[in-house]
């Protein structure tokens, strides 16, 4: 007997704050399929060719990439990011991606979006520094970052082989935040639905 693959009822979209091809984070990103709860797919939406943020392109007819991203987060039911830190703080793609995510202003497809988020770095803080002004810059959105614990990944070079994140309790302490961030997808879709 064979059985139909179930149709995913939930769908997330990755985003990592690095573009380098080697990325840390991005290998996370990569790393989360199996680790997702029956029901729920991710997709990883790629950030390198989002151009700089201009106010004088943001209108109704977008750079592509940009149309691109927007409509991504639209249709997803929830986001994940992993971004490194670069000096103290947000990295520039990542900083630029929200920023054209957000427009309109308090009314993008970023506003009520669940988001988790997690930080990774070689140093020894995991990137927590980026990890709160990512917060920052999301709660101005609207987005619902999730209050949970930190997944802030210190040392990532040494849990990264061949493109995967291998460390077991990192990718544990991963799957729950996962879970966390469906089960407040799913409490804020039965909350819609008893409003209507
Ligand atoms: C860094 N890196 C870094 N790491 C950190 O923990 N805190 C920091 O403030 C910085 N600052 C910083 C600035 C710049 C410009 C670069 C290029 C790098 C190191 C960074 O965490 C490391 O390169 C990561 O591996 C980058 O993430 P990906 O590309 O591997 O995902």
């Amino acid at each position: 007997m064979t059985t139909e693959p179930q149709t995913p009822s939930i769908r997330l979209v990755a985003i990592s704050g690095s573009i380098r091809r080697a990325s840390h984070c991005t290998a996370v990103l990569r790393s989360l399929p199996p680790l997702l709860p029956p029901g729920v797919a991710l997709e990883i939406f790629p950030l390198d060719e989002v151009p700089l943020y201009n106010a004088d392109l943001d209108g109704d007819m977008p750079p592509a990439a940009v149309a691109q991203l927007k409509s991504a987060i639209a249709s997803a039911d929830g986001l994940v990011l992993c971004s490194p830190e670069y000096n103290y703080g947000i990295p520039g793609v990542l900083k630029n991606a929200i920023d054209w995510a957000s427009r309109p202003g308090f009314a993008s497809p970023l506003k009520g979006k669940p988001v988790l988020i997690m930080t990774a770095s070689p140093g020894t803080a995991g990137g927590v520094r980026a990890q709160a002004q990512i917060r920052d810059a999301l709660a101005a959105t609207l987005a619902r970052p999730l209050v949970r614990q930190h997944i802030a990944i210190a040392g990532i070079a040494a849990r990264i082989q061949e493109g995967r994140l291998v460390d077991e309790s990192t990718l544990g302490f991963i799957a729950t935040g996962l879970l966390e961030l469906v089960d407040e997808i799913r409490w804020l879709a039965m909350r819609s639905g008893e409003a209507s």
